[in-house]
């Protein structure tokens, strides 16, 4: 039985999912793969909890009824640790980025200098610094993975690195941004542009600072992560944007009169990104609903592939995540 250790920076939805995955799967990855984990830190933004070895479930219990790991003073040692020190000094083989820490690239390549593996859902390091962080992953032979960046489980970056190996892509294009979906089907259906918003808003598919996703910076870090990963690193400046706040009812009742509809559409070509509302046919592998997302790889010799799926959730993620986890594991499967 080979033992990881883990250090968790990030307890919200998706690392609490994560948490909630390795519990409840603790024995079926024991038998199939013969790894077992042990969480020896967990960071918020107020603390890091810090131990040989963390009981996941009291974590999780403290955290959804306390907010903030702060306050788990009675069984644990709390530390006022950042992630930039957690890296440095808290042993462990793979750190779990689960943040929406922008700068988070800084503690990536200092936890790869410590000699310890990554795995990511956090799109701003990849999207601005994915050389760097591979390059150093690379030259140390370490993990940097980070599949629940763009379509949150469904596996396309593992697609994109393992399959289609004397494939050439030649292009990608895809809709992978729940949250524009979601709004324009409601405009479809007679809603102002206002009023989808706030019902996504309602229903927590929009976040509370919906402006990330209306105009378009997170379909456009998932489309130069894409670029980096079936191409060459570029940076999100590289990317040509358009969001969705500029269109109206009547665009939308417009296309649909036409028996088409209006996604926000990234195209990733070699050298050339553009993400922009598009109008497309209702029956285009494209025309996705909800949260789901697709994306349409051509490459020379395969011809088109369709890969669709969820883009978000919790344990849609999570499974991006654990998957990730068990790669970085390094074990022979
Ligand atoms: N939700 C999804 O469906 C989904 C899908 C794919 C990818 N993602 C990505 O996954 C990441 C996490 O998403 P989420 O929904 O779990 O967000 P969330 O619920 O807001 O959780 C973020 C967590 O990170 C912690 N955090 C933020 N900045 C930190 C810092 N500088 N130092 C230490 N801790 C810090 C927060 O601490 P506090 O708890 O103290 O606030 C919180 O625990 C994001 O990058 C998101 O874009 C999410």
């Amino acid at each position: 039985m080979k033992t990881l250790s883990l250090s968790f920076i990030g307890f919200g939805n998706v690392g609490r999912s994560v948490a909630r995955v390795l519990l409840d799967k603790k024995q079926f990855f024991k038998e199939r793969y013969g790894i077992e984990f042990k969480t020896v830190s967990i960071t918020d933004s107020s603390a890091t909890v810090w131990d040989e070895e963390i009981d996941l479930r009291e974590a999780l219990i403290v955290k959804e009824n306390f907010g903030s790991l702060s306050k788990w003073t009675n069984d644990y040692e709390v530390f006022d640790l950042k992630p930039i020190d957690v890296v440095r000094e808290v042993e462990s083989d793979i750190v779990i980025d689960v943040t929406n820490d922008l700068n988070a690239h800084v503690w990536h390549l200092q936890a790869l200098r410590e000699g310890r593996s990554i795995v990511t859902s956090n799109k701003p390091p990849l999207a601005f610094h994915y050389r760097e962080l591979m390059r150093e992953a690379n030259r140390r032979g370490l993990s940097y993975k980070f599949e629940a960046t763009v379509m949150a489980g469904t596996p396309i970056i593992t697609l994109l690195q393992e399959a289609l190996k004397g494939d050439r892509i030649e292009r990608i294009e895809g809709v992978f941004n729940g949250t524009t979906t979601f709004i324009l089907s409601r405009m479809e259906r007679g809603e102002s542009f206002e009023e989808a918003l706030r019902k996504a808003q309602e229903l927590g598919i929009a976040e509370r600072d919906p402006s990330g996703d209306i105009n378009g910076v997170d379909a456009g870090y998932k489309a130069t992560i894409l670029h980096c990963v079936a191409f060459e690193p570029i940076t999100f400046e590289d990317v040509i944007l358009k969001g969705i706040g500029g269109i109206t009812r009547r665009e939308v009742m417009e296309a649909r009169g036409r028996g088409n509809t209006i996604r926000l559409v990234a195209k990733i070509e070699k050298g050339n990104v553009i993400v922009e509302p598009r109008e497309i046919p209702r029956n285009s592998p494209l025309a996705v609903a909800e949260t789901q997302n697709a994306a349409v790889i051509k490459t020379d010799l395969l011809g088109e592939l369709l890969l669709r799926g969820a883009g978000a959730g919790l344990k849609e993620t999570a499974s991006g995540v654990v998957s990730d986890i068990i790669r970085a594991s390094k074990i022979k499967i």
